[in-house]
Protein backbone atom coordinates (compact mmCIF):
# COMPACT_ATOMS: atom_id res chain seq x y z
CA UNK A 1 0.00 0.00 0.00
CA UNK A 2 2.86 2.30 1.09
CA UNK A 3 5.12 1.82 -1.56
CA UNK A 4 1.67 1.76 -4.07
CA UNK A 5 1.43 5.35 -2.82
CA UNK A 6 5.08 5.88 -2.96
CA UNK A 7 4.98 4.80 -6.16
CA UNK A 8 2.22 6.91 -7.85
CA UNK A 9 3.69 10.26 -5.79
CA UNK A 10 6.65 9.31 -7.97
CA UNK A 11 4.91 9.12 -11.16
CA UNK A 12 3.19 12.71 -10.46
CA UNK A 13 6.54 14.10 -9.51
CA UNK A 14 7.57 13.30 -13.12
CA UNK A 15 4.63 14.18 -14.71
CA UNK A 16 4.63 17.47 -13.12
CA UNK A 17 8.15 18.24 -13.88
CA UNK A 18 7.61 17.24 -17.48
CA UNK A 19 4.84 19.46 -17.46
CA UNK A 20 6.71 22.55 -16.20
CA UNK A 21 9.36 22.00 -18.51
CA UNK A 22 6.73 21.99 -21.53
CA UNK A 23 5.13 24.89 -20.32
CA UNK A 24 8.50 26.83 -19.83
CA UNK A 25 8.26 28.43 -23.01
CA UNK A 26 5.38 31.07 -22.81
CA UNK A 27 5.10 32.57 -19.78
CA UNK A 28 6.34 31.57 -15.94
CA UNK A 29 2.61 32.94 -14.96
CA UNK A 30 1.71 29.49 -15.63
CA UNK A 31 3.76 27.79 -13.03
CA UNK A 32 1.22 29.27 -10.22
CA UNK A 33 -1.69 26.99 -10.97
CA UNK A 34 -1.02 23.13 -10.55
CA UNK A 35 -1.90 20.98 -13.50
CA UNK A 36 -5.81 19.81 -13.52
CA UNK A 37 -6.54 16.73 -11.55
CA UNK A 38 -3.29 17.17 -9.41
CA UNK A 39 -3.83 16.29 -5.36
CA UNK A 40 -1.46 16.26 -2.33
CA UNK A 41 -3.35 14.40 -0.14
CA UNK A 42 -4.48 15.43 3.16
CA UNK A 43 -2.91 19.31 4.16
CA UNK A 44 -0.58 19.16 6.96
CA UNK A 45 -1.94 20.16 10.78
CA UNK A 46 -1.65 24.05 11.52
CA UNK A 47 1.33 25.25 13.35
CA UNK A 48 0.90 28.67 14.22
CA UNK A 49 -3.33 28.68 16.02
CA UNK A 50 -3.45 31.30 18.37
CA UNK A 51 -6.90 31.96 18.83
CA UNK A 52 -8.61 28.99 16.42
CA UNK A 53 -9.02 25.87 18.26
CA UNK A 54 -5.70 24.11 18.25
CA UNK A 55 -7.13 20.79 17.52
CA UNK A 56 -8.95 21.76 13.72
CA UNK A 57 -7.45 19.65 10.96
CA UNK A 58 -5.58 22.14 7.59
CA UNK A 59 -8.33 21.28 6.00
CA UNK A 60 -11.11 22.67 8.79
CA UNK A 61 -8.97 25.85 8.89
CA UNK A 62 -8.54 26.49 5.21
CA UNK A 63 -12.60 25.76 4.84
CA UNK A 64 -12.46 28.39 7.00
CA UNK A 65 -10.41 30.64 5.26
CA UNK A 66 -12.21 30.76 2.09
CA UNK A 67 -15.15 31.54 4.17
CA UNK A 68 -12.90 34.87 5.52
CA UNK A 69 -11.75 35.03 1.84
CA UNK A 70 -15.54 35.83 0.60
CA UNK A 71 -16.99 37.60 3.79
CA UNK A 72 -14.10 39.91 3.28
CA UNK A 73 -13.81 40.10 -0.14
CA UNK A 74 -10.26 39.65 -0.39
CA UNK A 75 -7.63 36.89 -1.27
CA UNK A 76 -5.39 35.11 1.11
CA UNK A 77 -2.58 37.59 0.88
CA UNK A 78 -4.40 39.67 2.40
CA UNK A 79 -3.87 38.47 5.76
CA UNK A 80 -1.13 36.22 4.76
CA UNK A 81 2.67 37.15 4.34
CA UNK A 82 4.64 35.90 1.15
CA UNK A 83 7.45 33.72 1.42
CA UNK A 84 10.25 35.90 -0.45
CA UNK A 85 12.34 32.79 -1.17
CA UNK A 86 9.37 30.88 -2.30
CA UNK A 87 6.87 33.34 -3.85
CA UNK A 88 3.82 31.26 -2.45
CA UNK A 89 1.90 32.15 0.89
CA UNK A 90 3.32 31.23 4.44
CA UNK A 91 0.37 30.88 5.98
CA UNK A 92 2.31 30.12 9.46
CA UNK A 93 4.10 32.93 9.37
CA UNK A 94 3.32 36.11 11.20
CA UNK A 95 4.57 38.85 9.83
CA UNK A 96 1.67 40.45 7.79
CA UNK A 97 0.36 42.73 10.25
CA UNK A 98 -2.87 42.21 8.75
CA UNK A 99 -3.18 38.47 10.14
CA UNK A 100 -3.01 39.96 14.39
CA UNK A 101 -5.66 42.13 12.90
CA UNK A 102 -8.26 38.94 11.74
CA UNK A 103 -7.18 37.13 15.52
CA UNK A 104 -8.68 40.23 16.78
CA UNK A 105 -11.49 39.96 14.82
CA UNK A 106 -11.54 36.63 15.27
CA UNK A 107 -11.81 36.69 18.69
CA UNK A 108 -14.59 39.50 19.01
CA UNK A 109 -16.98 37.18 16.59
CA UNK A 110 -16.30 34.74 19.14
CA UNK A 111 -17.40 36.53 22.23
CA UNK A 112 -20.48 38.08 20.54
CA UNK A 113 -21.79 34.91 19.84
CA UNK A 114 -21.07 33.37 22.93
CA UNK A 115 -20.87 35.68 25.64
CA UNK A 116 -23.65 38.33 24.44
CA UNK A 117 -26.37 36.80 21.83
CA UNK A 118 -26.21 34.04 23.65
CA UNK A 119 -28.02 35.97 26.45
CA UNK A 120 -30.75 36.97 23.90
CA UNK A 121 -33.60 34.46 25.62
CA UNK A 122 -35.27 33.51 21.98
CA UNK A 123 -31.49 33.39 20.18
CA UNK A 124 -30.72 30.61 17.65
CA UNK A 125 -27.41 29.97 17.22
CA UNK A 126 -28.15 29.33 13.14
CA UNK A 127 -28.61 32.82 13.31
CA UNK A 128 -25.02 33.42 14.82
CA UNK A 129 -22.63 36.74 13.87
CA UNK A 130 -20.15 36.09 11.12
CA UNK A 131 -16.99 38.09 9.65
CA UNK A 132 -19.98 38.66 6.69
CA UNK A 133 -22.66 40.19 8.95
CA UNK A 134 -20.63 43.35 8.83
CA UNK A 135 -18.01 43.27 6.04
CA UNK A 136 -20.50 42.00 3.91
CA UNK A 137 -17.73 41.37 1.46
CA UNK A 138 -15.24 44.37 1.58
CA UNK A 139 -12.08 44.89 3.79
CA UNK A 140 -13.86 47.74 5.51
CA UNK A 141 -17.27 47.40 6.40
CA UNK A 142 -18.64 50.74 5.04
CA UNK A 143 -20.75 52.86 7.80
CA UNK A 144 -24.57 52.10 7.48
CA UNK A 145 -27.05 55.12 6.27
CA UNK A 146 -30.12 54.61 6.88
CA UNK A 147 -32.81 55.24 4.34
CA UNK A 148 -34.81 58.17 4.34
CA UNK A 149 -38.04 57.63 6.07
CA UNK A 150 -40.72 57.37 3.34
CA UNK A 151 -43.93 57.74 4.66
CA UNK A 152 -43.04 60.95 6.45
CA UNK A 153 -43.45 64.86 4.41
CA UNK A 154 -40.56 65.29 2.45
CA UNK A 155 -37.39 66.83 4.61
CA UNK A 156 -37.00 70.41 3.59
CA UNK A 157 -34.20 70.91 1.59
CA UNK A 158 -31.63 73.20 2.22
CA UNK A 159 -32.31 75.69 -0.48
CA UNK A 160 -36.18 74.89 -1.67
CA UNK A 161 -36.26 75.45 -5.80
CA UNK A 162 -39.97 76.35 -5.11
CA UNK A 163 -41.05 78.12 -2.00
CA UNK A 164 -43.53 76.51 0.60
CA UNK A 165 -45.71 77.56 2.71
CA UNK A 166 -44.52 77.92 6.16
CA UNK A 167 -45.37 74.28 8.00
C1 LIG B 1 -9.12 37.88 6.97
C2 LIG B 1 -7.76 37.38 7.09
C3 LIG B 1 -7.44 36.03 6.49
C4 LIG B 1 -7.66 35.59 5.22
C5 LIG B 1 -8.34 36.32 4.06
C6 LIG B 1 -7.09 34.27 5.14
N1 LIG B 1 -6.54 33.93 6.35
FE1 LIG B 1 -5.60 32.18 6.77
N2 LIG B 1 -5.38 32.79 8.73
C7 LIG B 1 -5.78 34.01 9.24
C8 LIG B 1 -5.48 34.04 10.64
C9 LIG B 1 -5.76 35.19 11.59
C10 LIG B 1 -4.87 32.81 10.97
C11 LIG B 1 -4.35 32.38 12.34
C12 LIG B 1 -5.50 31.92 13.25
C13 LIG B 1 -5.03 31.66 14.65
O1 LIG B 1 -4.03 32.22 15.11
O2 LIG B 1 -5.70 30.84 15.36
C14 LIG B 1 -4.82 32.04 9.74
C15 LIG B 1 -4.28 30.76 9.63
C16 LIG B 1 -4.18 30.04 8.46
C17 LIG B 1 -3.59 28.74 8.33
C18 LIG B 1 -2.94 27.94 9.46
C19 LIG B 1 -1.45 28.25 9.47
C20 LIG B 1 -0.71 27.53 10.60
O3 LIG B 1 0.01 26.57 10.31
O4 LIG B 1 -0.89 27.95 11.76
C21 LIG B 1 -3.69 28.36 7.02
C22 LIG B 1 -3.18 27.05 6.39
C23 LIG B 1 -4.33 29.45 6.32
N3 LIG B 1 -4.64 30.46 7.22
C24 LIG B 1 -4.58 29.45 4.97
C25 LIG B 1 -5.31 30.44 4.32
C26 LIG B 1 -5.70 30.36 2.93
C27 LIG B 1 -5.35 29.20 1.99
C28 LIG B 1 -6.41 31.48 2.66
C29 LIG B 1 -7.12 31.86 1.38
C30 LIG B 1 -8.08 30.88 0.90
C31 LIG B 1 -6.44 32.26 3.89
N4 LIG B 1 -5.76 31.61 4.86
C32 LIG B 1 -7.09 33.48 4.00
C33 LIG B 1 -6.36 35.02 8.53
C34 LIG B 1 -6.74 34.97 7.20
C1 LIG C 1 -19.34 43.57 14.57
C2 LIG C 1 -18.85 43.88 13.23
C3 LIG C 1 -17.64 43.09 12.73
C4 LIG C 1 -17.46 41.74 12.71
C5 LIG C 1 -18.40 40.66 13.23
C6 LIG C 1 -16.17 41.51 12.09
N1 LIG C 1 -15.59 42.68 11.76
FE1 LIG C 1 -13.74 42.91 10.95
N2 LIG C 1 -13.92 44.93 11.13
C7 LIG C 1 -15.04 45.59 11.56
C8 LIG C 1 -14.76 47.02 11.58
C9 LIG C 1 -15.75 48.10 11.97
C10 LIG C 1 -13.42 47.18 11.18
C11 LIG C 1 -12.60 48.46 11.11
C12 LIG C 1 -12.52 48.95 9.73
C13 LIG C 1 -11.69 50.21 9.70
O1 LIG C 1 -11.01 50.53 10.69
O2 LIG C 1 -11.74 50.84 8.65
C14 LIG C 1 -12.92 45.83 10.89
C15 LIG C 1 -11.64 45.56 10.45
C16 LIG C 1 -11.17 44.31 10.09
C17 LIG C 1 -9.86 44.03 9.54
C18 LIG C 1 -8.75 45.05 9.33
C19 LIG C 1 -8.78 45.53 7.91
C20 LIG C 1 -7.54 46.36 7.64
O3 LIG C 1 -6.99 46.21 6.55
O4 LIG C 1 -7.14 47.14 8.52
C21 LIG C 1 -9.80 42.69 9.30
C22 LIG C 1 -8.63 41.92 8.70
C23 LIG C 1 -11.07 42.13 9.70
N3 LIG C 1 -11.86 43.14 10.17
C24 LIG C 1 -11.38 40.81 9.62
C25 LIG C 1 -12.52 40.24 10.17
C26 LIG C 1 -12.77 38.83 10.25
C27 LIG C 1 -11.84 37.74 9.72
C28 LIG C 1 -13.95 38.67 10.89
C29 LIG C 1 -14.66 37.37 11.29
C30 LIG C 1 -13.86 36.47 12.10
C31 LIG C 1 -14.46 40.00 11.21
N4 LIG C 1 -13.56 40.92 10.75
C32 LIG C 1 -15.65 40.26 11.88
C33 LIG C 1 -16.24 45.03 11.94
C34 LIG C 1 -16.45 43.68 12.11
Amino acid sequence: MNRFLRFSLSVCLVLLSAHLASAQEPSSATQQTAAPGQRRGPRPAPTNLKVLPKDMTGDDVVKLMRQYQGDLGVECEYCHARNPETKRNDPPSDANPVKEKARLMIKMTDDLNAKYLTQLADHKSSNAITCGTCHHGMSHPEPFVPKPRENRPAQPSPQPATPTPGN
